[in-house]
Formats: structure tokens, sequence, C-alpha cells
């Protein structure tokens, strides 16, 4: 992996995936500097020369050249942005490494870089591994080795380069009920920089991004992505270079005093995820879909075939009784429902969304006997049951805030300030977690409960711990280990992470659960650019995908029913709906639509996902093996159309050389025009001839689309003679 550069004292550090590679020059007497991250180089391609001291000193510049390296550090002839901000008492807020050891890991694949500031007495170590999959992870750790204390503000999880005709960076915005939309930014010599102070990942900023270099598209051209694993404040910056390149970091974004490293004491970054596709947008989603896939923690160690959840927040809110709950549970495993989960106002006092938070047992007058009975009951029918809590939040009126005003963070002299009438708790102090535990513990103990819904409502705000210091990592971290704690203790449970809906969703918190509650919002048209801005980082599988009552209780539009479940389908299915109330004639397409997600739901949770736009307010996402050799096909018209016939739907990821077969899967007649072929498509008769068409065809000219409505979606089947 190191080989020494012709008549230089400089190695290189040169790290393979499969389509990856990345190239450092090292020098025992400084931090690595950045040859190339990108498309695969050959196995012995190095650069014909060193860069350090290989480059004329421009007019008017210091006489010390300084390239981009992995740590580039302030105050030492380094202008861009630095990797490190820190100081002691106002003094050493320069930094530069004078020694540097490598270690190797994995050969080819993951170093380990030892940096050391003998003047600023730091200690850095850089972790760079790149996988199978292309994804590059680094990771800092910044040691105070002198005596007294280190005030960190800043310390990047990474610094990556990207090359100078980068031209855009796709960046996701959002707020409640309305997540990952794109925001696309052009790139220049200006800052690029999005950060996030909610103390939770946030609706409103997602801690990664996409750049693209010119000609980049769905299907091809060179794309760079990269993510922040972290669920609290976190910063992101692409900074152009005087070199024509960029520097792109990723990082927790510090509150001032935040961190000060005691002698001796270690600064861990979360991890940044990085990585390159010569296949677009839909070959960079893969990496990340293989990244995330890596990581989690499945209870034995692998996916069970995603149950259908039947979800009572928008069947019943707060009124929580019984009986009704039980016929809700009985009508769910009539449509085919596997899980049934008890969402908010179950627990002692929760009449409505002013109180209760933090006491966690049975309303004794909803549930006199407890949870045990409904658990029993939902059992019996042959779901799982799974249960709704926001351990981190009390309400001020509830018995645990009456107990322990002090457990919520707070500001001396400064307002208790809630959101949704609720506090935050110091997780991170030690009685607090342990009385968490207990309590969480205690009911997964005493009901069967397969699954927790995890929430957290509310961003954080004067969040100081009881010394009056900012808790906002801390708490992050609390969060993880209790999550671990509870599942080592109940390792059957799986764990959704849901933040007012998609308020916190990031790499970070999915090593520790199982799902993420992509929105609130079950609004089918909405929720395609969520779903669709969501899948350029995560696999479809944990993200949960809901059937929504019409009209949509978050924006009063209605959808057929056909286009509900066709946007919800690909997803982590579940019902988020009174279906006592429905007709027999919507019971049975309900139930028709869950049958034809368990037919499919293996497939649609493996493999690969391409998306990409027919156009004319067309959109349609594609699911499948690597190979493309079947693919499930979802075509969304959102807007009415301007033209008076459909553009084809062309699917390039075909073998051009090979015959398919077409099918249509929607089981609902849809309210569109239908067209000769679109009608063939869909007649399942024994003795109809299947539709044939080569791959050459749908990938060049594809497949003809019929008319459709507004809002309306189609399902094929697509797979190779
Ligand atoms: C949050 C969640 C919802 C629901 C409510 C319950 O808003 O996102 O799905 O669980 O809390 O209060």
């Amino acid at each position: 992996m190191t080989s020494h550069a012709p008549e230089t004292s400089a190695e290189f550090i040169v790290l393979h995936g499969l389509h990856n590679s990345v190239v450092l020059e090292s020098r025992a007497e400084e931090a690595p500097l950045w040859r190339y991250w990108g498309p695969r180089l050959p196995d012995d391609c190095l650069p014909p020369a060193p860069l350090r001291d290989g480059r004329a000193i421009p007019p008017a510049s210091m006489e010390f050249d300084q390239p981009l390296s992995i740590a580039p550090t302030f105050g030492v002839s380094w202008y861009g942005q630095s990797a490190l901000l820190a100081h002691r008492s106002g003094r050493q807020f320069a930094q530069r490494f004078d020694d540097c050891r490598i270690e190797c890991i994995t050969a080819g694949r993951s170093v380990a870089v030892h940096l050391t500031d003998a003047v600023a007495d730091i200690r850095l170590e850089v972790q760079l591994s790149l996988d199978e999959h292309d994804v590059l992870r680094l990771q800092s750790q910044l040691t105070n080795t002198g005596s007294d204390i280190l005030d960190v503000h800043w310390l990047a999880a990474g610094t990556v380069p990207l090359p100078g005709d980068a031209q855009q960076v796709r960046s996701y915005y959002g707020q409640w009920a309305n997540e990952f939309q794109l925001q696309v930014d052009t790139l220049s010599r200006s800052l690029w920089q999005r950060e996030n102070r909610r103390g939770r990942t946030s609706h409103d900023t997602f801690p990664g991004a996409v750049v693209s270099l010119s000609g980049a598209t769905e299907h091809a051209g060179v794309v760079y992505g990269a993510h922040l694993a972290w669920s609290g404040n976190h910063c992101q910056r692409i900074e152009w270079l005087h070199d024509g390149q960029f520097q792109w970091q990723m990082g927790e974004w510090l509150a001032p005093g935040e961190v000060r490293l005691e002698a001796g004491e270690t600064l861990s970054s979360p991890v940044m995820l990085a990585s390159c596709s010569q296949s677009g947008l839909n070959g960079l989603a893969a990496s990340f879909h293989a990244a995330v896939r890596a990581a989690l923690p499945w209870p034995d160690g692998c996916m069970r075939p995603r149950p259908v959840h039947l979800n009572t927040w928008e069947a019943v809110y707060f009124d929580h009784q019984p009986d009704e709950i039980k016929a809700l549970a009985d009508a769910a495993a009539e449509i085919g429902v596997e899980r049934f989960v008890l969402d908010d106002g179950w627990f002692h006092g929760r009449q409505s969304d002013r109180a209760a938070l933090g006491d966690w047992w049975p309303d004794e007058g909803k549930y006199p006997d407890g949870l045990l009975p409904l658990a029993q009951h939902v059992g019996a029918l042959g779901m799982e049951f799974g249960l709704w809590v926001e351990p981190e939040m009390v309400n001020p009126d509830s018995e645990l805030f009456r107990a322990h005003p002090d457990w919520a963070m707070q500001l001396e002299g400064r307002p208790l300030l809630t959101m949704r009438n609720q506090l935050v708790l110091d997780v991170a102090r030690h009685e607090v977690g342990e009385h968490l535990f207990a309590r969480l513990d205690a009911l997964l103990g005493s009901v069967p409960i397969r699954y927790l819904k995890w929430d957290m409502n509310r961003d954080l705000t004067t969040a100081g711990d009881a010394q009056g210091r900012p808790a906002y990592r801390r708490f992050v971290l609390a969060l993880y280990a209790l999550l671990d704690r509870l599942r080592a203790a109940h390792p059957q449970v799986e764990i959704e992470s849901c933040a007012s809906g998609g308020g916190r969703i990031d790499f970070g918190v999915l090593a520790h659960t199982h799902r993420v509650w992509t929105s609130d919002c079950n609004d089918a048209l909405s929720r395609v650019a969520i779903q669709r801005g969501a899948l350029q980082f995560l696999p479809p599988e944990i993200m949960g995908a809901h059937i929504g009552p019409a009209p949509a209780h978050t924006t009063g539009r209605s959808q057929s029913l056909a286009f509900r479940a066709g946007v919800a389908l690909p997803g982590h299915l579940g019902i988020e709906m009174d279906v006592r109330h429905l007709t027999s004639e919507q019971r049975e397409s309900l139930k028709q639509w869950i049958t034809l997600y368990k037919s499919l739901r293996d497939r649609l949770h493996s493999g690969r996902v391409w998306c990409d736009e027919v156009g004319d307010g067309v959109v349609w996402q594609a699911h499948g093996d690597e190979a493309a050799n079947e693919l499930i096909v979802f075509v969304y018209r959102l807007t009415p159309t301007t033209h008076r016939y459909t553009p084809p739907l062309r699917l390039p990821m075909l073998d051009e050389a090979r015959e398919y077969n077409i099918e249509r899967l929607d089981p609902t007649p849809g309210d569109w025009t239908s067209s000769p072929l679109n009608d063939a498509l869909r007649t399942h008769e024994p003795t109809q001839k299947p539709v044939v068409a080569h791959g050459a065809w749908l990938a060049q000219a594809g497949l003809p689309l019929p008319r459709m409505n507004a809002e309306t979606a189609l399902i094929y089947r697509v797979f190779a003679k």
C-alpha cells in the first residue's frame, strides 16, 4: 500500500475500493497531502512526481508551500478552512503537525495516520478506510497531550478534496412534514456551508450532500457524496482552493465552550462517509445503501422481511379506549397487518400533548390492567406488538418533572423554553440515564413488545447540564449508549428513530436502530419528493412509508387509494388510518395492496434502486438486483400532463443484449385512460401472451406509457427472459 516516490522522502498511501481510489503523499514530518480521491486507478498508478516542493511559489505568497493535507491546521501557512480550531486560554492558537506515523490497518483498505504537534502538545489520529462498496470512512481523534486545558472549537471528522470541475452541490432542506427537499447550489469561489444547531439531526439540514461534475445525471457521470453519521449539531463546508480544487469538510458543530479537553483527554469525531460514483446519482445511492445495510444492528444479525405495520396515531390520536383499540387490531389483522404499533396516548395522564411525558407506565384509567391484555390480544391475532415512547423528554406537567425538575436541561437565569409543551432531559446525567433504562427495561420485561417507535419531538435549546456547561454532544452519545443498553438487554426488540417525523435520520442513529419514520406527512404527493430525497442516502427497507387516510391529515389533500398505496409500497409499508371505517370495497383493495407488498418485499428491499424522471411531471423509481435481471418499476404522475401523449419510460440499466417480459402489477384499476398495450400488460389470463420487449429498445427508445391523471401510479415488473 505504501511505496516510495522516486528521489524523495515521501511515500504514497494508496487505498482501492471496487471503483474508487485514494492516494496520499506522506512524509515523516507533516500530515499526508491529498493527491487523489476519485474513480478507480490501476493498481500500479502513482503520481509521477511528489507535490511537496514540486510547485513554483506564486507571487505574493509565502515561501513555504502548503498543499491540502488530510488535516489542514490554522496558523502556520494554511489559509483555507482548518480541520482543527483550538487554543489554550487564548494561546497556542496555531497548530502544525511535525511528526507523522502511518499505521496500516488492512492492506490497501485502511490506515490510521498518527500526527503529533510537539509545540501545541496535541496528537491527532485520522482513520481512513475504503470498503468494497467504495465508501470512504474518515474519523478524527484529537488528544490533548499538554498539561493544561485545550479548548476545541472545531474538529473536522474528515477533509477530502473535490476536483475543480465540480459544479453543483445537492443538499437537503425541510421542515416538519416536508423533509428531504432538494436544494441545488452552484459551487463557486464563495464558501458553501450548511450548519445545524438544533441539537438533533434536524428537519432543516440533512448532514450530507452530493457534488456533481458537469454532465452528471441520475445514471451516468461523476458524482461525489458525503454524510456525517451524527444525530446532533453538524456543519458541512465546501471551499475553493487556490490550486483550483475544492476541499470538503464535515464535522460536529460545537457550542462555545462545549469541548475543553483536560490533560490526556481525547475528542472523537463522528464518522464521515464519502463516496464517488461514475454512474451518477443512482450509483452513488447504491454505495450509501450498502453502508447503511452493513451497519444496521438487526436482531440475530439479519433483516427479517419488513412486517406490515398499523400505527394507531392518525386512527385514534390520544383517544385510547382499549375495546376500540382491540377492534382496530382485529380489523388490522383481517387485512394482513403484521405489526400493531400503539402510538402516543397510552401512558399515565397522557390525554393530550400538554402533559405526562416522563411517566412511562400505562394510564390507569385507559388501561386498568396494564398493556398486557392488549399485547396478548394483538399476539393472538398473529401480529407483533409495538409501542411508542419518547424517553428523552419530559412535560413540566408530569410526575417525573415534579419529582426531578433539575433533570431537564436548563440554564440558570434563562426561561424554561418549551416546544410541544416539553423539555429535554439531561440524558447524559448518570441518574437520568439509569432511570430511563429502568423504566424502559421494566416495560419491555413485562409486556411482549417487539418494537419501539422512539420519538423525539423537540429541538434542544438552553441545553445546559447541571454545571451549566453545553450538553448537546454528550446528549447524543448518551442516547446512543441508552439505545445500545436496551438492545443488549432486549435483543429481539427493533427500534424506529422518529423525531416529529424525519427530524433524526442519519447514519449515526441507524447504527443503533432499525427504521426511520421518514415524515409525519402521509400525503402521497408530498411523499414522492420526500422519499426520493431520502433514497439518495437511505435504502428503502428502513424508510417507514404508510398508507394514510384521504384527505391527508397534514395537508388536507385527497388521493386515490391506488396512488397512496403505490407510493408507500416500496418502503417499509404501514397503514396509518382507522381501518375499521373502510367500505368493504376499500378494505378489499387495501388487502390486495398488502398482499402485493408481501409478494414483492424481498425484491424491493435487497438490491439497487434507480430513480429518474420521464418528463412532463412523471417520475419513476425501479428496484432490482445489481444486474437488473428483474425490476419492479414504480411510475408516478405528479402533475397534470402538458402533453397530448406521455413520454416513454426509458430503463437505461437494462442489458441491451437481452429480451424482457413486462407485466403490470398494480392491483386496483386506476382512473386514467387506458391504452391497448397497458391493458394487455394488466391481463394475467393464462392464454394471454406475455408482452416482450428488447432491452436495447427499453433502454434507448423506452416503454410507451398510457395517458395518466395527476396523482396516479403504475407498477411494472420487467424481467429478463
Ligand atoms: C410525533 C410523531 C408522530 C406521532 C406523534 C405522537 O409527531 O412524528 O408520528 O407519533 O409524535 O405524539
